[in-house]
């Protein structure tokens, strides 16, 4: 079983869909969800399914050796779901290859600063990309630059509204994201 713990920073949708995955499995223990944003909906979702949810900042990443210590000697991996904060090299090395994010696009294409949310599905549209999707991939020390594990396409047509590229995106998401993240903690052949 691999304690695995979850950063989000917005509405949780995806720490749900992992924590619902895993919950009467044998191969992860979803520990914790952690956000920096006190009004995140993501807090809600954890009530409900009855996992901690604590607010951090950035002093807890940045500047305190105690709270990246404690996550390092019981935690396997750490997936981000959402997380907007940049992550510091201290935790990339701290967590080599085992620290996660999904990334609403297909990277390299509408990745780095200042790509997130609904500005990249509103740039895919402007573009009049004919195809979109979502990116799993390790963190590594840039935003959006990590080795990818996983792209799944979706087409996008002329008549589809932001919302509904959005929507095609959450769908993809939830299909895929736990699914890739019990493929990395549990290889077959381990
Ligand atoms: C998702 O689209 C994810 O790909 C991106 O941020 C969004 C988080 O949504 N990194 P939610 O908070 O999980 O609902």
């Amino acid at each position: 079983m691999k304690n695995i713990v979850i950063f989000a920073s917005g509405s949780g949708s995806n720490a749900e869909n992992i924590i619902n995955y895993f919950k009467n499995g044998t191969k992860a223990n979803i520990v914790s969800v952690f956000c920096n944003n006190a009004s995140a909906k993501v807090f809600e979702r954890c009530e409900r399914l009855g996992i901690p949810c604590t607010l951090i900042n950035k002093t807890h990443l940045f500047s305190s050796d105690e709270f990246l210590s404690s996550l390092k000697a019981s935690t396997d991996y750490i997936i981000l779901a959402g997380f907007l904060l940049k992550i510091p090299e201290s935790w990339i090395k701290a967590f080599p290859n085992r620290m996660i994010n999904i990334h609403p696009a297909l990277l390299p294409k509408y990745g780095g600063k200042g790509m997130y949310g609904m500005h990249i599905h509103n740039a895919v549209k402007a573009n009049n990309e004919t195809e979109t999707g979502i990116t799993i991939h390790f963190v590594n020390e840039n935003y959006d630059e990590g080795a990818i594990i996983f792209q799944k396409k979706v087409t996008v047509t002329p008549e589809d509204s932001v919302a509904q590229i959005a929507d095609k995106i959450h769908m993809l998401e939830q299909h895929y994201f736990p699914r890739v993240i019990e493929d990395v903690i549990c290889p077959i052949n381990e």
